[in-house]
């Protein structure tokens, strides 16, 4: 039996004893968990925002371990080899896959945590193990891996990238947590010539200053967030807006700060429907565009994070033993009381 963090109906993560989980096809490995963490969409899910995920699910989607068990078509991985699992289950072979787009892969995509269970557990099963994780490497610490999993990728992937982040281009962030600020150190890889953190938290919203960000708004009542980026952009907006909350305030948000020719890429998930402003809109030449992480790019990621070409250790924050983490879903659900940024849970 093991220890695993159950997602028990709205609002309520439950620590409970499950059975360790077997190979179930000769793709599958074994992957007994070292580290795990806690990702702003765990937070969504308890919020009801996830349709596919339901009662009764381990969570988890991020985290390192050691290969415990390796099925005998797992080509990659060995026992004991230490690894890193990806939000994204790819089995390589179908259409979507090798297009690039695991996202969406017919027999993986987003499942831990969600449609399978997930590393928030002492075991987790990795389908399509050649795939879906990948070996650590030496020159950055397991906390610092545990960020290829979900958040350096989806920030990369769905906001720089998608946000066509160009040499000397200004991007607005809004949402300054892990994957806004994953966003925002990894745009420093195309030179914008300005970013500026849009959050709620003042403590993150300095912490992303003292990692690269330019500028920062600190967002709440009685603060005109539209007119301070209009003042810091000779009035025409951002070319590059990333909305990385995933609530409707925030996305309406995007469409006033994007200057004409700007892209506003979204990577909040979004649990209900948001308006679009097509009548402020519809002449400004604008690109909008969704994605859901497809973690393509975690090799290159962790390359760069081994040779220390990008830092993202300001991020880790908290830690917790795993029997305390409903008090750690408690420390990132309310990150301003507790100044969290990420939270790791240790084995
Ligand atoms: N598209 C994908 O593939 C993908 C992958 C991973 C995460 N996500 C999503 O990315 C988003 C960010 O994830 P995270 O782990 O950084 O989450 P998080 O909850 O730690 O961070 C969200 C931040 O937004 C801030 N915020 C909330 N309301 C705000 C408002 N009205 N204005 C400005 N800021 C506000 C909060 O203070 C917080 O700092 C979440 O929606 C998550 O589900 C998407
Ligand atoms: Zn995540
Ligand atoms: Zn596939």
């Amino acid at each position: 039996m093991m220890k695993a963090l159950v997602f028990s109906g709205k609002g309520q993560p439950m620590l409970q004893v499950r059975p360790k989980p077997a190979i179930l096809k000769p793709t599958d490995a074994i992957v007994r968990m070292v580290k795990t963490t806690i990702c702003g969409t765990d937070l969504h899910i308890l919020k009801g925002d996830v349709a596919t995920c339901n009662t009764g699910r381990i969570l988890g989607h991020e985290g390192v371990g050691v290969v415990e068990f390796a099925g005998e078509g797992v080509m990659k991985f060995k026992p004991g080899d230490n690894v890193i699992v990806s939000c994204i289950t790819s089995c390589s072979t179908c259409d979507y896959c090798r297009k690039g787009m695991p996202s969406h892969c017919v027999h993986g995509g987003w499942k831990l945590g969600n449609t399978i269970d997930g590393t928030q557990a002492e075991y987790v099963r990795i389908p399509h193990a050649d795939g879906s994780l990948h070996l650590m490497v030496e020159g950055a610490t397991a906390e610092e891996q545990i960020m290829i999993s979900d958040a350096l990728p989806t920030g990369f992937e769905c906001g720089v990238l998608s946000g066509r982040v160009s040499p000397g281009c200004t991007i607005a962030i809004v949402g300054c947590g892990p994957v806004g600020i994953s966003a925002m150190v990894t745009s420093q890889l195309y030179s914008p010539a300005r970013v500026i953190m849009i959050g709620r938290n003042a403590n993150r919203v300095e912490l992303a200053k003292t990692m690269g960000a330019t500028h920062g708004i600190v967002s709440g009542q009685g603060v005109d967030v539209v007119a301070a980026v209009k003042e810091l952009t000779n009035g025409e907006g951002a070319d590059t807006v990333i909305e990385a909350v995933g609530v409707p305030a925030t996305f309406e948000l995007c469409q006033e700060l994007v200057a004409p020719g700007g892209t506003i890429a979204n990577l909040g998930v979004h649990g209900c429907k948001v308006d679009l402003h097509l009548e402020n809109l519809w002449d400004k030449n604008i690109t909008i565009t969704t994605r859901l992480v497809d973690a393509t790019t975690a090799p290159m990621l962790i390359k760069l994070l081994g040779s220390g070409k990008i830092k993202i250790a300001g991020l880790l924050t908290h830690r917790y033993n795993f029997a305390d983490i409903v008090e750690a879903y408690d420390t990132f659900g309310a990150a301003a009381k507790h100044k969290a940024v990420k939270v790791i849970l240790h084995f």
